[in-house]
């Protein structure tokens, strides 16, 4: 077994971790919002007002921040006042995710109402595609107004006396793609003139969220930092999704990899330390106060659909090696939470990498959604230096992702992934003399290995093994592992 030294220093404090770091993303897509999130009043699935209960339970444990909606793509194509009023006179519209109906049962009363019970804020996204500035002025009216206007009362005619509290609102999604094609000049004129409008009623404070880059697109950024003044802009998103292949036509099976695959899929994840530091870079440049956060609205794994799922739904199911990648990015968010202020994994159920899937009465946590878990005690804490010896599991692709935060009361947390195949490692923990307390937990397994529905934990978080050698306190690292560890 190898062995290598983590090095602390909790005296050199930097930037705070947003718990927003740890928020998701749910979209009218395939079974995200209807079977994953919502099954009605009626159903048999056991529900709260028609939510499934367990999903709901299942994202207050990871005290899920922030919940993005509409989309996505649909939100360039939602309307929001026909999810609306009484739901028998609710208009049906196609969804083009697969060309189906989209019944509108679910709109804005049933998303707000639904980060109530979870205990989540909501990150609405808004319709600059195919919508107008009236029509998202009027939306934030009816969720925010307390006095009297059309909308206001229009709200409370639906059953909502008060208005609800919302803090992040998107203007448009990929604009440069399938939210209307924009040039980035074109876009950032349309986002002054929509993002003006969105008025701020009854002391409610809102954070506005510019379209920002796909990926590699750096004069996306230049463009939108040069032309948005960041007094009208707190937020600037990023799209990147990791692809094993790098081929979207064919980008690989979501539980049938071989190691080359496996350490692709890290090669590609790994872009996102790339991606958010020239992206900062840029925004530096513009804003050295770090005004504007980065908003990595969407990421996460996108592999073929399962067989025999419709094509449009991006079904997909979830191993281990998915939890690496979600511990690679939440470390690197973590590590660059001096401008990265929120990032929304695709999706929260039954989407690309979710954290949570369901099927009939069944609903599966999944080794991302455990990963989230083991990393929720870094919200709010503030990051501290953290170095680890380190070396490459295969070419560009190191062993280790790591993350340190101390919290209010000293105690430091540290994330930790062993990214190797096949090598075990103990690792010794250093720069916390003094603090003897060592405690923590583990997620491992068969890269391959995912909870199913006939087996549903096959993966789970169990107690980290902490030992003794030389007077310093050391751990296991098992290959393909991934590990919160407490020191206080
Ligand atoms: O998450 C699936 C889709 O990926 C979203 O609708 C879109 O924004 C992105 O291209």
């Amino acid at each position: 077994m190898k062995k290598v030294k983590l090095t602390l220093n909790p005296l050199d404090k930097k930037s705070k971790i947003n718990k927003e770091i740890y928020s998701n993303f749910s979209e009218h897509l395939g079974r995200c919002i209807y079977d994953g999130i919502y099954v009605g009043e009626d159903s048999e699935i056991p529900n709260i007002e028609g939510y499934r209960k367990d999903v709901v339970e299942a994202l207050r444990e990871i005290k899920l921040p922030v919940l993005r909606w509409p989309g996505g793509c649909f939100a360039d194509e939602y309307h929001w006042k026909d999810g609306i009023g009484d739901k028998k006179d609710r208009v049906k519209v196609v969804n083009n995710w697969g060309h189906i109906v989209e019944d509108n049962s679910f709109g804005t009363h049933e998303f707000l109402r639904f980060c109530e019970l979870v205990g989540c804020e909501p990150y609405i996204s808004a319709n600059v595609g195919s919508g107008t500035v009236r029509e998202l002025m009027d939306w934030v009216d009816y969720v925010t107004f307390d006095g009297v206007s059309p909308m206001a009362e229009l709200r409370r005619k639906n059953g909502r006396e008060h208005a609800w509290k919302l803090k992040y609102i998107g203007i448009g999604n990929e604009s440069w793609g399938c939210g209307g094609n924009m040039t980035p000049e074109y876009y950032c004129d349309q986002y002054r003139q929509y993002a003006t409008f969105c008025r701020e009623y009854s002391g409610n404070k809102l954070f506005r969220i510019a379209c920002g880059p796909n990926a590699y697109d750096y004069n996306w950024t230049e463009v939108c930092m040069k032309k948005i003044t960041p007094w009208n802009m707190q937020g600037l998103s990023l799209h990147y999704y990791t692809v094993p292949t790098g081929d979207w036509d064919h980008k690989g099976s979501s539980t049938e990899f071989d190691d080359k695959e496996y350490y692709d899929t890290l090669r590609s994840t790994w872009q996102m330390e790339q991606l958010v530091t020239r992206h900062s870079q840029i925004m530096d440049r513009y804003d050295p106060d770090h005004k504007v956060g980065l908003i990595v609205d969407e990421w996460g794994c996108w592999y073929d659909v399962e067989p025999d799922t419709n094509p449009s739904f991006l079904y997909q199911k979830n191993t281990m090696r998915d939890a690496i990648v979600a511990a690679i990015n939440l470390n690197i968010f973590n590590n660059h939470s001096e401008r990265v202020y929120m990032a929304n994994i695709a999706q929260a159920v039954n989407v690309l990498q979710a954290v949570l899937l369901t099927e009939g009465m069944k609903t599966i946590k999944t080794p991302t959604y455990y990963v989230f878990d083991l990393f929720k005690e870094h919200m709010e804490n503030t990051l501290i230096y953290s170095h680890i010896e380190n070396e490459n599991a295969a070419d560009g692709v190191p062993v280790f992702s790591h993350s340190a935060s101390i919290n209010e009361n000293g105690e430091i947390i540290v994330t930790l992934a062993n990214c190797s195949l096949d090598e075990e490692y103990e690792v010794q923990l250093r720069g916390v003399c003094g603090m003897e307390s060592v405690r923590g937990r583990m997620l491992t397994g068969e890269v391959h290995a995912k909870n199913d529905f006939d087996d549903p934990d096959a993966v789970g978080i169990v107690p980290l093994e902490v030992g003794t050698r030389d007077g310093k306190k050391v751990i296991k690292m098992p290959p393909c592992s991934v590990a919160e560890i407490v020191i206080r």
